[in-house]
């Protein structure tokens, strides 16, 4: 009979040394007792992933290939987005693949938060109006724009939109959405909730808008040169989602001819952007490092359900928040148990 390992030899891997220079893994090892924890850098998955059991992705692509390199049997993400993973191949090979629901984690609305801070940055014109007090040129100070009154669409209203929706309703913005299936409608601070065919009807309407929308080859560069050129003139756009969805020159030369008055990005298309890229340094762009959901109570949050599904899985139990069916294991594969 094939020797069953005991919960010692149950591994787990990370591609990526850390989540971030301040927060490791330290905490993951202390919830999984027994467990290996072991961290590989994000290129190097396909030559670290034997013997593991579980694989965490985070910005590392698993593709066929690192998931033929290995006998794992869970791709669990510590977060929400599984875009870089291929989750078909995954079902072929029985890999179990599971995310950390955004609403349950903390990490929309710490999201949403990031959102509402370069929402409010370039309302109010922050990096300059810093510079003007820094630089003694209070004579140059400018105003802003308010947010009360102002009409704001979402586009997108997951976890991350609906987080969103009620922190800009305090604010006193009126609230269009747009999201893939309108027939969900949307929380009560929402007046109207339209499919993707009318995104640029409501494009012209919004002063601002906020996109959190889910990244795929249906929303591949929804914000094209045509989105920008259907905005308000001189309207703000903010992306929190995926940097996939923005056609980032089509942004750039709205940007430049200023029918975008102004953008916040947390995310990119290529991550990290280059260093010379102009997006991130242009000045009426505020950008942030892809750091939307990297909080203190979504990492610790996300670290107990997190182990808590490695566990349960490696009970035997149908992991939580699985976006597949990987329970045909493949044959000759040692289980944890
Ligand atoms: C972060 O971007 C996530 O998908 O959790």
């Amino acid at each position: 009979m094939e020797p069953v390992p005991g919960p010692s030899t149950v591994r787990v891997v990370f591609a990526r040394p850390r989540f971030t220079r301040d927060l490791t893994w330290d905490a993951l090892a202390t919830l999984l007792p027994g467990w290996e924890v072991e961290t590989c850098a994000p290129a190097d998955l396909a030559a670290s992933v034997d013997g593991a059991d579980v694989i965490c992705p985070l910005a590392a692509r698993i593709d066929r290939r690192v998931i033929e390199a290995g006998t794992f049997g869970l791709v669990q993400q510590y977060g929400v987005g599984l875009d870089r993973v291929d989750v078909a191949a995954a079902t072929d090979h029985g890999v179990w693949v599971a995310r950390i629901p955004g609403e349950l984690s903390g990490n929309a609305d710490s999201v949403a938060e990031i959102a509402l801070l370069q929402l409010l940055a370039l309302a109010r014109n922050l990096d300059e109006t810093r510079a003007v007090l820094r630089e003694g040129r209070w004579a140059d100070r400018t105003g802003g724009r308010s947010l009360a009154g102002a009409t704001v669409l979402l586009v997108g209203l997951g976890a991350i939109g609906t987080a969103v929706a009620r922190r800009l309703a305090a604010f006193g913005a009126r609230l269009l959405a747009v999201r893939a299936h309108p027939a969900l409608g949307g929380p009560e601070e929402v007046a109207e909730v339209a499919g993707p065919e009318r995104l640029h009807d409501l494009l012209r309407r919004a002063d601002a808008v906020v996109c959190s929308a889910m990244f795929g080859p249906e929303t591949a560069d929804m914000f094209d040169a045509a989105a920008f050129a259907a905005m308000k003139p001189g309207a703000l756009f903010v992306n929190v989602a995926r940097g996939g969805l923005v056609d980032e020159a089509a942004l750039l030369a709205a940007l430049e001819s200023g029918q975008v008055g102004g953008a916040g990005l947390d995310v990119f298309a290529h991550e990290p952007p280059d260093p010379d890229a102009p997006l991130p340094r242009h000045p009426r762009v505020v950008a942030t490092p892809h750091v939307g959901g990297v909080t203190d109570v979504m990492f610790r949050r996300t670290a107990e359900l997190f182990a808590g599904n490695l566990q349960r899985w490696a009970a035997g139990e149908t992991p939580r928040w699985a976006v597949n069916d990987g329970h045909a294991r493949r044959a000759g594969r040692p289980r944890p148990r």
